[in-house]
């Protein structure tokens, strides 16, 4: 193995390809190599998603020995290369985006390079459908990859209906297709209200059934984020307290201190309930406040999932006000540098009504968590990035320690999901000396330290799951649903009256007012 390549795989923790993994800390992360041979085909492979995320994805498991032995990867696009040009161009965007560790180079590179070729398309053309078939049935013949097909939509939504119904044109169906299993990976947004995602659905399903579907968020495939549910179920002291009895309230942000960077057109016509609130942080709402489920079967768990959302209930027009604020940035500062307010970044209107700052409280009629408050938020250009999950308990029923002047702060358990990974438990401890003083201290648990480890990325697992056919990290068509009927009242009431406080918080800050008017307790960011 060439020595650059020796070099990522030790930091990364991957298992080596000569099987060489040494350093204890890492036993149990093996991951094997996918056994199904199989074809990925990206549609919209000249994008950014593709460059940035699927394709540094791909090669880092090509790196760690992960992918099948048989497997071939299709960029299926309108830009106009040929096999060798496309070849090229994944070697170039390789070079540009995969961490220092992971440059294409050598013999692994032509290895992978083998696997690589393309078809220049017009998505609304059947006969480029047909070009496509027979290019997965060469490499059926030449790679081995045995009539598997998965194939990954990473264009913009609006062709998403398009391309499924050329597939089933160019019999690339499942039902005409069925030498091997086909499967299709479905990009965020999944609609852009609930009336669209219907439709996108009913299309969708005209072809491929739901166990076919893999409907992606890639927050379910960071590590912190899978790791909820070891902590609820692989434990015992957490479930007995995680109810109404012992917990007062649920917070979970997603902060970014990015802006809308080159994305105004899309960002504009979305806003960070439909960006962000309606899928990765329902989904982490959905996984601490579910039931446990029997198994941990991918239905057993999304069952659950859909389950608990369908106990949120939904918001009266009337109230949207009382259960949700709304923030868009103004100028500001960001580490240092003056940055523009989003009215003045590229493609968003002067007079923009688009949020880019979310909150929103919930509450789930059941019997565990009557009476608890969620809040969810998720806003750009805020003061920190962070993406995390605040249990806090109740307060103390009697004082015993402490003077007047010593606040005796609840237990807070948080589940850091980035920039750090890890958890932790604040409690309040006796300061060292003669007096009675209380203080907050933090027990603090880092996944990099306590693994030795770095997360993969999360396109890697969710992918790998895609190649192995586990569902369990992707969303279910019920929860999806679900999880729009939840915002819905609020985009509708937010969409219909104009908000002319806008922008209301800086850039760099702890995002608007309204947001403390909702929920005085937000964690600092
Ligand atoms: C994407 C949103 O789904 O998630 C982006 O469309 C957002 O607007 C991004 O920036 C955040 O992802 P992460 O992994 O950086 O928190």
């Amino acid at each position: 193995m060439p020595e650059a390549a020796t070099a990522g795989l030790a930091s990364t923790a991957a298992p080596s390809r000569d099987g060489a993994a040494v350093n204890p800390l890492r036993q149990g992360l093996e991951s094997d190599r996918i056994s199904d041979p199989c074809n990925i085909v990206f549609f919209g492979a000249s994008g950014d998603l593709f460059k940035r995320m699927l394709l540094p994805a791909v090669y880092s498991m090509h790196l760690k020995g992960m992918l099948p032995e048989k497997f071939g990867l299709i960029g299926f696009a309108r830009s106009d290369f040929d096999d060798d040009t496309f070849r090229a161009y994944c070697r170039t965007q390789l070079e540009n985006f995969a961490p220092p560790d992971q440059k294409p180079s050598g013999d692994l590179w032509n290895e992978f390079a083998k696997s690589i070729s393309y078809v220049c398309a017009d998505f609304k053309d059947t006969k480029h459908f047909e070009d496509l078939r027979a290019q997965l049935e060469e490499n059926d013949r030449t790679l081995g990859t045995a009539g598997n097909r998965i194939y990954y939509l990473a264009t913009p939504p609006p062709v998403f209906p398009e391309i499924v119904k050329h597939l089933k044109l160019a019999k690339l169906d499942p039902k005409s297709d069925d030498r091997g299993w086909s499967r299709i990976v479905v990009e965020k947004p999944f609609g852009t209200d609930l009336a669209s995602a219907r439709a996108l659905q009913a299309a969708v399903e005209r072809v491929f059934n739901e166990r076919s579907i893999y409907r992606i968020d890639h927050y379910l495939g960071k590590e912190p984020v899978q790791d909820i549910l070891a902590l609820r179920f692989a434990n015992t002291i957490f479930e007995p307290i995680w109810n109404r009895n012992y917990v007062h309230s649920v917070q979970i942000t997603a902060a970014e201190q990015l802006g809308v960077e080159q994305r105004g057109a899309y960002y504009d016509n979305a806003g960070a309930l439909r960006d962000m609130i309606q899928n990765h942080v329902m989904n982490l709402f959905a996984l601490v406040a579910m039931e446990p489920p029997a198994s941990s079967d991918a239905n057993a768990i999304r069952d659950e999932k859909f389950k608990v959302l369908s106990e949120v209930p939904l918001p009266a027009i009337d109230a949207v006000s009382r259960v949700s604020a709304r923030g868009q940035y103004g100028p500001g500062t960001i580490d240092g540098a003056a940055v523009p307010g989003y009215r003045n970044e590229a493609d968003v209107g002067l007079d923009s009504n688009t949020e880019t700052f979310a909150a929103v409280k919930l509450t789930i009629d059941n019997w565990r968590w009557a009476g608890v408050p969620f809040f969810l938020r998720s806003g750009k250009r805020l003061a920190r990035k962070v993406s995390e999950i605040a249990v806090t308990f109740k307060p103390i029923p009697h004082r015993l320690y402490g003077d007047e002047t010593d606040a005796i702060e609840p237990n807070v358990l948080v589940v850091k999901i980035q920039p750090d990974e890890g958890i932790a438990l604040r409690f309040e401890a006796k300061v060292p000396g003669p007096k009675q003083h209380i203080r907050s201290v933090y027990m603090d648990f880092n996944y990099g330290t306590g693994f030795g480890v770095q997360s993969p990325p999360a396109y890697e697992r969710l992918l790998a799951d895609a190649m192995r056919g586990d569902q369990t990290l992707f969303t279910r068509w019920d929860a999806v649903e679900r999880a729009w009927e939840i915002v819905t009242p609020i985009q509708e009431k937010w969409q219909n009256t104009k908000d002319f406080g806008f922008p209301n918080y800086a850039a760099g800050s702890q995002g608007p007012q309204s947001a403390f008017e909702l929920f005085p307790d937000w964690r600092k960011l």
